[in-house]
């Protein structure tokens, strides 16, 4: 299976830092978001990846380029940790890079990478937002895609307030976690939304979303939206997925993933605790 990474959006949400580099290159603690989605992806059995940029975007094919100058100067320092770290972000994957010419959707950024797909069945992984889980989340929507032979979304349930923020579904629970969904609404108003199972940015589509994303108007926003080409699914699955999703789009959720993230490393833990202490303390 391949996996298709849309990175082709201005990230408006995150200027000024967004202003010259891609949003999905923002560091999360130690390393670029979209290292942490490829590395879900590989973790999911999947290491053949398509990432669709825009304007840019040129450091995300760097940051997975290798880097002759740099590895010759790891090597000559002697630094073999920092060189092994290096090249193994290298040789995660295979990757290749389409460009997305206008930002008209996210619908029409999967769109760029139909010639890609080859007709097969595949993930649509967002590129600004990470997971964390037993089980990686794409590999479950894997399971729930080989069981149930349809499309699959991960899904988790949002304060009502959020729902306006996301693509937010309605649907018949089939078994414990998976939800057969019968309405999709992008982005709908609190009072409309369906329910509050959001969309969270991990899917498993059969490749007739493409006739389907060809025949979708513009949606929210005028912009070509994924939302709206599922809907024309024959059927479409949903996983309310073990583990969580951090937005790393909005700026305080990228702070709280990076905090979370340095909790996790015992090397930064202790201190961390300690300087958090402080500030709370001097509040
Ligand atoms: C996109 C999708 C939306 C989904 C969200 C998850 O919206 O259109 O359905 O809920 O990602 O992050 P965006 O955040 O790109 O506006």
């Amino acid at each position: 299976m391949k996996a298709v990474i849309p990175a082709a959006g201005f990230g408006t949400r995150f200027l000024p830092a967004t202003k010259a580099q891609p949003k999905e290159m923002l560091p999360v603690y130690d390393k670029p978001t979209i290292q942490y989605v490829i590395e879900e992806a590989v973790a999911s059995g999947i290491d053949d990846i398509i990432i669709v940029t825009g304007r840019n975007k040129r450091s995300i094919e760097d940051h997975f380029d290798k880097s002759f100058e740099l590895e010759q100067t790891l090597q000559s320092a002697g630094k073999d940790d920092r060189l092994r770290q290096v090249r193994a972000i290298t040789d995660l994957a295979d990757i290749c890079y389409v460009r997305q010419k206008e930002q008209k959707g996210l619908g029409d950024a999967i769109y760029c990478a139909k010639k890609h797909i080859n007709d097969q069945p595949f993930a649509v992984m967002l590129g600004d937002s990470i997971t964390k889980g037993p089980v990686p989340c794409t590999k479950q929507l894997i399971d729930v895609f080989d069981k149930y032979e349809s499309s699959a979304i991960s899904l988790e349930r949002v304060p009502k307030e959020k729902v306006e923020r996301y693509g937010i579904i309605k649907g018949v629970e089939v078994e414990k976690d998976i939800y057969k969904i019968d309405k999709l609404v992008e982005k709908p108003l609190m009072h409309q939304a369906p329910s509050n199972l959001a969309i969270m940015g991990r899917y498993v589509l059969t490749p007739d979303i493409f006739d389907k994303i060809d025949e979708t108007e513009p949606g929210v926003g005028g912009e070509i939206q994924l939302t709206d080409a599922l809907s024309k699914l024959d059927a479409i699955y949903g996983n309310t997925f073990e583990g969580k999703t951090y937005d790393i789009g909005n700026r305080l959720e990228w702070l709280k993933t990076s905090i979370e993230f340095a909790m996790d490393d015992p090397e930064s833990k202790d201190n961390l605790i300690q300087y958090m202490k402080e500030i709370v303390d001097g509040e």
